[in-house]
Parts: C-alpha cells; structure tokens; sequence
C-alpha cells in the first residue's frame, strides 16, 4: 500500500462576518471550508470541483496555512501543520506549492522580473541579499 502525503482530518475553516465600524461585531459566520476528510497517497493527483464559492481555494489556503484553519488537522508527510511553529511551516513552504488560477493575478506587476525571482531565495534564506545583488545595474 503507498504512503499518505496529506491528510486532512474534519478541517474547518469559518470566517466571521462583522458589521460597524467602531464597535465591530460579529454577526454571523461563512463556513467556507467545514469538516473535510481526505487522504491523498503518493503518485495520486486529487481534482476538487464544485460550484464557486464553495470553498476550493480555501481549503487549499488552509492546507498551506494561508487562513487560520478554525479546527481539524492537516498532516503532511506526518507533520502536523496545524500545531506546527511560524518557524516550522515557513520551512515547510520550500516544498509546497500554489498556482494561482487567474495568471494575470499570479505576479505583482509593481516588482521586476528579478525582485519577483530574487524574494522567495531571500524569504527561505537560500541567498543572502548579496547573492541576489543585480549585476551591471540592470535588473
Ligand atoms: N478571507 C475571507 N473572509 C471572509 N469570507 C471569505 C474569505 N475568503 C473566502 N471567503 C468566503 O468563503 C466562501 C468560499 O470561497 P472560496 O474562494 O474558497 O470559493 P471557491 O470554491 O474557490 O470559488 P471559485 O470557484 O469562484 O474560485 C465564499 O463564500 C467566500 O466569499
Ligand atoms: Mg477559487
């Protein structure tokens, strides 16, 4: 039997709808994602389809920890991403990967070609800045 790459245990992520400015309070909730169950095993590609809104791009933010999970786990290789350090997770993101649906949203057009190369090597440290100088002033 191959090995289980992810797992997710009854995930649930719920966003807080707020009302007011000033005195902001809570006045309902969006269950986006809630109580999902899945194992994905090695070599298996997983396809999640439903209708928009239905919360596929969440569950995905939540697998890689990009919203606060509201409870549930999420176990990759093993380890617990859910009660996993800043630190830990940050490491982690070497290895994981989202591609965004929308290519033109996909790049920040306020940065260079290098700056959007140059940032994720600082980010995990794989360079230091002056590895990442531009050369001849051109960048
Ligand atoms: N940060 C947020 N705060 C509040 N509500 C949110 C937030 N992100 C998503 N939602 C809500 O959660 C629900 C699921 O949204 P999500 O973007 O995950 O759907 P989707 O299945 O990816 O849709 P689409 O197919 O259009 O991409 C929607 O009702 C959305 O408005
Ligand atoms: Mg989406």
């Amino acid at each position: 039997m191959s090995e289980t790459i992810l797992e997710l245990q009854d995930l649930r992520t719920h966003f807080p709808i707020t009302k007011g400015v000033l005195l902001r309070r809570t006045v309902g909730t969006v269950k986006a994602v809630d109580g999902v169950n899945l194992k994905v095993k090695q070599g298996e590609v997983l396809g999640l389809v439903g209708e928009s809104g239905c919360g596929k791009s969440t569950l995905a933010r939540a697998i890689m920890q990009l919203v606060p999970t509201t409870s549930g786990n999420v176990i990759l290789e093993g380890r617990n991403l859910t009660t996993s350090s800043t630190g830990q997770i940050l490491d982690l993101r070497r290895d994981l990967q989202m591609v965004f649906q929308d290519p033109y949203a996909s790049l920040n057009p306020r940065m260079t070609v290098f700056a959007t190369l140059a940032e994720p090597l600082l980010v995990h440290k794989i360079c230091g800045p002056k590895d990442v100088a531009p050369t001849g002033g051109r960048n």
